[in-house]
């Protein structure tokens, strides 16, 4: 009889079975939380993925190197002249516009590490210059001589203000 009375209210039990069913993924998510928070990088982590950097006393045609994520990474501040300069020219083995590489055309930010083998260049007359086989980098960081294969990487980064600048994020 009592089956009887079950199958005769198939919406109570619909309920039930909705009810456990809730109440069980509300426990599968609270359980989860714990594990996909300990996947979040720690700030020591995130204080090493980024760097800020002050650029205000870098005069004009001068360079600054710091170090982020173990690489040196350029932050050059170009003069008039040379932004008008790349800004004129695609580069050459690595076509790209001087637009697409820099956020103000006033500063480029590039990783200095050589596209070739990973030696890192050096600033020499307009552009890098990398010792280890020659190869050769503009103003924008584009390759203009092989053999390395590809202009220098431009790194994620973002402007806090006209002085500072964060390595790391975009
Ligand atoms: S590592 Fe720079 S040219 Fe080979």
């Amino acid at each position: 009889m009592a089956n009887d009375e079950t199958l005769a209210q198939p919406g109570r039990r619909d309920f039930l079975t909705q009810i456990t069913a809730a109440v069980g993924g509300v426990g599968v998510a609270a359980a989860c939380v714990p594990f996909v928070a300990s996947m979040n990088p720690s700030s020591d982590v995130l204080a090493k993925a980024t760097t800020e950097v002050d650029i205000s006393h870098i005069p004009p045609d001068g360079v600054h190197t710091v170090p982020w994520q173990g690489k040196p990474v350029f932050i050059f501040h170009r003069t008039e002249e040379q932004i008008k300069q790349m800004q004129a020219s695609n580069g050459v083995l690595d076509p790209a516009t001087d637009k697409t590489r820099v956020q103000q055309p006033q500063w480029l930010v590039v990783v200095g590490v050589c596209t070739h083998m990973g030696c890192v260049p050096n600033k020499e007359g307009p552009g890098w210059v990398c010792h280890c086989h020659g190869s050769e980098y503009d103003d924008s960081g584009r390759v203009i001589r092989g053999p390395a294969p590809k202009n220098l990487e431009v790194p994620p980064y973002h402007f806090v203000d006209d002085s500072r600048i964060v390595i790391g994020v975009a």
